[in-house]
């Protein structure tokens, strides 16, 4: 079979494949846990339903403007005004099939072969294949203080004349680090000031906890013309549990909007009608459900944090955001897909290897599903690891019993 040379660069996305693996095991009956989730468990807003509910039932489901229905704009435009006090016009908007499409998109109107696109480590999975698709080179930059949050000098160690866009995650996948203020200030000059693309991926960003401030790039953009680089990615899935909806959006200067909805136009066309109606339901209804999977999340972050304190060996930087812990495990594995496969092998529990993150020797662990299921997964894993553990341990009927050290 002969295939592009791009599409032989590409893995598959490591988070969906797993969840591929959890469905087909769960499908067979088997106890598994899944500490991988990257989708929090609660409802749709009942506004998103009701939205699409009544578009769906006057059977009149056309195709949609090619970067999202007026509706759709105005509700867009309303969010960018309300979470970062920027007033933006439906020319700076478009709405895609998820925040994954807004940035695939983002990246394809700017993107020549061979530029450089850098992005702190640990990094979202599809980063990386994503600016290779573009024919780009990937430059992951790890923070060199062995800490989560990157510095601006670590950045600027990888500019080169090829760097043509920064990609910044924060609250950040996987390792719920939110990124100080300050580093957003050095970031945003730097970009302007080297005239470079600066992607902010803010899909986590009502997602944060206690009293940790979440910064806006608004605030330090000196130049606000058509000229602007800053590009704003968001979207509905995470805040809004609404991932199987598949709305995202971008916010940028007009020109490169247009050039991003001819790309899309010819790639899937407008995104769904309907599922504009929910996304515009859930932005412009009651913001209640935000409020409480904020709440729920941060305390199943306070329990998972409790759990991996009390597991000797593992190092934990606390997540100040998203749904997602970066753990150290290793003191037990540094390989971690092999620990990974392990796991989920011996005693039927799902995490994602850090290895697909940038990082090896880390597992991604979520606290997006139930307590009983956090505790539950990490006693199943300290059995596994520990091996001070009893030798046999009960997941319901089943008897496990350790044949290994
Ligand atoms: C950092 C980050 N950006 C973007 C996305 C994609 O979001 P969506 O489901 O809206 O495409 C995800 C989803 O996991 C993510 O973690």
């Amino acid at each position: 079979m002969s295939l592009s040379l791009i599409a032989r660069s590409i893995g598959a996305s490591a988070t969906l494949k797993l969840n591929e693996t959890f469905s087909i095991l769960k499908a067979k009956g088997e106890p598994v846990i899944h500490l991988g989730g990257g989708e929090p468990k609660s409802k749709a807003p009942i506004d998103a339903i009701t939205a699409i509910s009544s578009h769906l039932n006057s059977g009149e489901v056309r195709y949609a403007p090619v970067d999202g229905s007026i509706d759709m704009k105005k509700a867009i435009i309303r969010y960018t005004r309300e979470n970062y006090n920027r007033k933006v016009e439906p020319e700076h908007v478009i709405a895609s099939s998820g925040a994954k499409q807004a940035l695939m998109v983002a990246l394809q109107a700017i993107l020549d072969p061979q530029d450089e696109v850098i992005f702190p480590t640990p990094y979202w999975v599809s980063y990386p294949e994503m600016v290779k698709l573009c024919g780009a080179i990937p430059i992951p930059v790890t923070p060199e203080d062995g800490t989560f949050t990157p510095r601006l000098k670590d950045i600027e160690q990888n500019y080169t004349s090829y760097t043509k866009a920064i990609i910044i995650n924060s609250p950040n996948n996987p390792s719920g680090a939110v990124y100080p203020e300050s580093f957003i200030r050095d970031i945003v000059k730097f970009a302007e000031e080297k005239s470079l693309y600066l992607i902010m991926d803010d899909i986590y960003h009502k997602l944060v906890f206690g009293n940790t401030d979440m910064p806006n790039p608004y605030d330090y953009v000196t130049d606000f013309s058509e000229n602007s680089k800053l590009i704003i990615i968001n979207g509905v899935s995470k805040a809004y549990a609404m991932t199987g909806f598949r709305i995202g959006w971008a916010v940028a200067n007009k020109n490169l909007i247009e050039v991003m909805a001819n790309i899309q136009g010819h790639q899937t066309s407008g995104t769904s009608i309907l599922l504009q109606k929910a996304a515009i339901g859930a932005i412009n209804g009651v913001q209640t459900s935000v409020e409480s999977l904020r709440t729920t999340l941060e305390n199943n972050r306070k329990v998972l944090v409790q759990q991996i304190k009390a597991f000797e060996g593992l190092h934990l930087i606390e997540p100040k955001g998203t749904f997602y812990a970066f753990v150290d495990f290793s003191s037990y594995d540094k390989d971690s897909t092999r620990l990974s496969n392990f796991l989920l092998e011996k005693v039927r529990v799902l995490t994602m290897p850090g290895v697909e993150f940038g990082m090896e020797g880390y597992l991604r662990l979520s606290y997006c599903g139930s307590i009983k299921d956090i505790i539950e997964g990490i006693e199943r894993i300290k059995w596994a690891l520990d091996p001070n553990s009893p030798n046999e341990l009960y997941i319901g009927e089943r008897k496990l019993v350790r044949d290994w050290n």
